[in-house]
């Protein structure tokens, strides 16, 4: 009896704590509020962080008009006109050209032999197009501007409300002509919905072409569901979810199209934004409709395997007449193949990383090399010391080129080669099959000279491309000087 009476009256003594108690849990408790009010505090400050100043439209394209409402993004933004040069590349509009002569002769008979650059910033998109000698020796069409101006409210103008209407006729105008209808270079309005902000994507070759890869995806899906298990292929692009969510409903008899804006995630979204232009593409028919060449797949091969299909070539090599394919800027492409687009890293973490402005954050609309900015583009990943972090792409960066020149160098000895067997008596058909194998050499240098990160967005890709490069190169001379 005593004992339960003793485990139930608290002693006299504990009167002490009990007060303590009371008065831990009081402080405990006021804190908890007081954190609690200061993160909604926070949050209730960078959901303000903009004040709406002037209502922006669709047909708002001035991005001094936007940056009014967000001065933050305008300010870097405008620093795109900054020179950021680098030394693989920078902002000088530095001739590739006479860096290296050898692309004279591998664009022989091309525009590309006659004036050919570094990239520069987003601010210089317009001028250096007006201004290359590829535009002013050579007549260009309208499609050349989808990439190299806010030109999607002139699309909507000239379609009477339809982008893709639009598209279609600015891209058949001459370029002389259609430069009238556009004014800026990149703008607000070509990556975000002026009501919501939301990230979108305008560019009507890359709508269509996604739509055309997520087609392809679909199908690569279903062949590998059908093999058995050892023989089926690993999942092509895992990274990109919506198109593998929307690819399952296909298989299961869904038949709607993909469409982008629609279903792609925010992150996807932080990487469509860049694909609208940082892309291998070509004009298509008499039209010169811009076409992302993605129906069998994003990797160099696939690509080569569409144009083969429709017996495309870009020009006829001045030296040999191979029918050879031009690479532009698959920036894209590359990066699907690399680690950080698999473990679902978006051009726009390295490219254009958060900086902090007290509780808010700011995605820095300076795009440019994130080697200048390792902090913010790098380190909130990788734990090292800004040098280390540095000397680890550069090194990708300089085996890249080490090999890239190799490549190129027996690309041009195949053109010696190729140059010989012509003026002697070459079977014609040794010489043809020789030719092919320039096309699929060339396009593969091409490929990763063309592409902007010098290896670093995949560094094993771009190093199987280049060995295959070598191979083609080896074989094509091998084909003609062999012994028959
Ligand atoms: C699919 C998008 C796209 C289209 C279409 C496009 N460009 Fe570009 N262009 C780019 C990108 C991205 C860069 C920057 C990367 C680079 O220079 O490799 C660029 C760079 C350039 C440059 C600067 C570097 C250089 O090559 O000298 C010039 C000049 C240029 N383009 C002219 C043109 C002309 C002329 C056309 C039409 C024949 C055209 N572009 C069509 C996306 C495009
Ligand atoms: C409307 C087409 C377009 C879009 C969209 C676009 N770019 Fe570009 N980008 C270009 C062109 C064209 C150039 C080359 C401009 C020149 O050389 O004058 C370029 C240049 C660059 C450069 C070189 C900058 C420098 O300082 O040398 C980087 C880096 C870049 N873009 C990354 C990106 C990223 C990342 C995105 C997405 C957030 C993106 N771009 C979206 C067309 C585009
Ligand atoms: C993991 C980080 C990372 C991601 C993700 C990434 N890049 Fe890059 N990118 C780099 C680095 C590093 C370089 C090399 C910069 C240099 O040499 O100064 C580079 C170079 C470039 C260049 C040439 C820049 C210059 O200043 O010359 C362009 C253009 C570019 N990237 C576009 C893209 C696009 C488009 C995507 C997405 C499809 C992308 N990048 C994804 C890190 C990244
Ligand atoms: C090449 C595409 C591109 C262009 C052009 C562009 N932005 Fe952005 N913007 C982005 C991306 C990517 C983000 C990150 C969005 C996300 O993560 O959801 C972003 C984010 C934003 C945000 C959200 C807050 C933040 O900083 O993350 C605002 C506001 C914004 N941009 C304003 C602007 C303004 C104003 C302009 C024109 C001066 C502009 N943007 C031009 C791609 C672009
Ligand atoms: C959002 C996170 C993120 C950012 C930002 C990022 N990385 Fe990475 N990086 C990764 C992941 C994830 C891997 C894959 C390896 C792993 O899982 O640890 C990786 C791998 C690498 C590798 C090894 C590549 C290979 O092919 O083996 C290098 C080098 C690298 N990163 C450099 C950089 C550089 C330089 C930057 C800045 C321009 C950068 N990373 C930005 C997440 C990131």
């Amino acid at each position: 009896m005593t004992d339960t009476h003793a485990a139930t009256q608290p002693a006299p003594r504990g009167k002490g704590a009990y007060v303590a108690v009371i008065i831990i849990t009081a402080i405990v408790t006021y804190g908890i509020v007081a954190l609690l009010m200061n993160i909604n505090e926070r949050k209730q400050e960078s959901q303000q962080h903009y004040v709406k100043l002037v209502d922006l439209s669709e047909k708002t394209i001035d991005p001094a008009e936007w940056g009014k409402n967000f001065p933050r993004q305008y300010d870097s933004y405008k620093r795109t006109a900054e020179n950021t040069s680098r030394r693989h590349g920078g902002s000088e509009a530095i001739s590739k050209l006479e860096d290296d002569p050898r692309l004279r002769r591998i664009f022989a008979g091309y525009a590309f032999s006659v004036d050919y650059r570094e990239r520069r910033g987003h601010a210089f998109m317009l001028e250096d197009q007006d201004n290359t000698e590829r535009v002013k020796q050579f007549k260009q069409p309208g499609a050349c501007l989808q990439c190299h101006a806010s030109i999607t409210a002139a699309y909507r103008e000239a379609g009477d409300g339809d982008l893709m209407k639009g598209f279609e006729k600015i891209c058949a105008m001459p370029l002389k002509e259609a430069r009238g209808l556009v004014e800026h270079p990149v703008a607000c309005i070509d990556c975000h919905d002026p009501q919501s902000m939301q990230l979108r994507v305008t560019r009507p070759g890359f709508i269509r072409g996604i739509a055309d890869l997520a087609k392809h995806v679909a199908e690569e899906l279903a062949a590998n569901a059908k093999k058995p298990k050892e023989e089926a292929s690993s999942a092509p692009l895992p990274h990109l979810t919506s198109i593998h969510q929307w690819a399952r409903h296909r298989n299961q008899g869904s038949t709607d199209e993909y469409d982008v804006n629609a279903l792609a995630t925010r992150q996807e979204m932080r990487s469509y934004v860049c694909g609208q232009c940082h892309v291998e593409y070509y004009f298509k028919g008499d039209k010169k409709t811009v076409t992302y060449p993605w129906h069998n797949g994003l990797r160099v091969e696939q690509i080569e395997s569409y144009y083969d299909a429709n017996s495309y070539k870009d020009y006829a090599h001045a030296e040999t007449g191979a029918p050879i394919l031009k690479a532009q800027h698959p920036e894209f492409e590359l990066w699907n193949q690399g680690i950080h687009a698999r473990s679902g890293v978006s051009c726009s973490d390295c490219h254009m990383p958060y900086q902090r402005e007290g509780a808010i954050k700011v995605s820095d609309h300076q795009v440019r090399s994130p080697l200048l900015n390792i902090a913010r583009a790098c380190q909130t990943c990788h734990r090292y010391g800004e040098d280390e972090i540095k000397a680890r792409a550069e090194t990708i960066q300089s085996r890249n080129k080490a090999l890239l020149d190799r490549a190129e160098d027996a690309l041009v000895e195949l053109l010696d080669t190729l140059k010989t067997a012509k003026s002697g008596n070459v079977d014609p058909k040794v010489l043809e099959e020789s030719l092919a194998l320039q096309r699929k050499a060339q396009w593969r240098v091409d490929y990763i000279n063309a592409e902007n990160s010098m290896g670093f967005h995949a560094p094993q890709e771009a190093a199987r491309i280049l060995g295959e490069a070598i191979d083609y190169a080896r074989q094509g001379q091998l084909k003609v000087l062999g012994p028959k």
